[in-house]
């Protein structure tokens, strides 16, 4: 699931203070080499296969996806399959499956209600996280028989693949979105040049470091840890704005709430979701319908960040590809490929 590069106050800048307070095995893996004592090693390498199982659900997931993508299946069928595959692997949704049809760039899912068919150029982006430690992928479909999507789809995942190619822990980030850049020019596209990859930490699925898609002219070394890149392309300008609010939310605040329902909905969040993104159609799917309206109260109440979807600029299309590197010092693994 990617980042938008806001600029100025975001609403992600208040996030990640109350991310930081409550959630103090944040950064575990930036402190792994810290640690010495051999409890606190076995506890780093829980992590590290907390971290390749999560990969590797993710990587079964998408084979199971791929397979039952057809065009004119309702999304919200689509979501609700390949969320359910990862729970019945052992994982559990780090966010709510994001699928953005053409202009979209990201940040769709479906409503409990939606009667969206699969069509287009079809982006499907999923998380999975074993107790807090995460995977994040994405692929592209096209769903349309068109040759200008199968182009696009082939430049995000050779964007994709020799971005991975060239990182190791002492690769700037510049050169990662430079090689992301240059080979989505290479294919005659644009790069979505304010939509990045991101860093990963325990329950915090943007954890502060951006992976440009672009060279954005910023030399600092990527480093050890846990990062998601994701190259998108489109045929249009390469910019995406904000659009209409999306199903996603996640949480902002924990303060209390008059309405015993909406409060009952907001502990639920806290105890099951944490700072992770979720969706309407999981709580509605809890709480019933009645819960639309105590979302709603939460989200007026501050409690809640409301992600717009991301819409191309231009209104042409996009593509993706994501996969998760785990770098370490004398290596780095791809998680979910
Ligand atoms: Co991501």
């Amino acid at each position: 699931m990617t980042e938008k590069q806001y600029g100025g106050n975001s609403p992600f800048n208040k996030q990640e203070k109350i991310i930081k307070n409550s959630n103090k095995e944040a950064d575990i893996l930036k402190t792994n080499k810290k640690q010495t004592g051999s409890v606190k090693k076995s506890e780093s390498e829980t992590k590290k296969e907390n971290i390749l199982k999560a990969g590797e659900i993710a990587k079964q997931v998408k084979e199971y996806a791929k397979k039952i993508i057809k065009k004119d299946v309702f999304l919200e069928e689509i979501a609700e399959k390949i969320e359910s595959k990862i729970i019945e692997l052992g994982g559990k949704p780090a966010f709510p499956v994001n699928l953005s049809i053409n202009e979209i760039a990201a940040h769709f899912t479906p409503s409990h209600d939606d009667k969206t068919k699969a069509h287009g150029l079809l982006k499907v982006d999923f998380g999975v996280h074993i107790d807090g430690f995460l995977s994040d992928t994405a692929f592209s479909v096209d769903l349309e028989n068109s040759e200008e999507n199968k182009k696009l789809i082939q430049a995000t995942e050779k964007a994709l693949e020799s971005a991975i190619k060239i990182t190791n822990l002492k690769t700037p980030l510049n050169q990662i979105g430079k090689k992301i850049q240059e080979t989505i020019e290479y294919c005659k596209f644009n790069p979505i040049i304010n939509l990045s990859g991101h860093s990963m930490n325990k329950y915090e699925l943007h954890a502060g470091i951006t992976i440009p898609n672009i060279d954005n002219k910023k030399e600092d070394e990527i480093g050890e840890g846990l990062f998601a890149i994701e190259p998108f392309a489109t045929s249009g300008s390469g910019k995406v704005k904000d659009s209409k609010p999306s199903e996603i939310y996640s949480l902002a605040d924990e303060k209390n709430v008059r309405s015993q329902l909406a409060r009952e909905i907001l502990n639920y969040i806290i105890k099951e979701y944490k700072t992770n993104p979720f969706c309407l159609r999981w709580i509605a799917k809890k709480f019933g319908n009645s819960s639309v309206f105590a979302l709603k109260q939460l989200k007026e109440n501050g409690n809640l960040h409301q992600y717009p979807q991301l819409v191309e600029i231009s209104g042409a299309k996009v593509s993706q590809a994501e996969d998760t590197i785990l770098i370490e010092k004398d290596r780095t693994i791809i998680t979910t490929n």
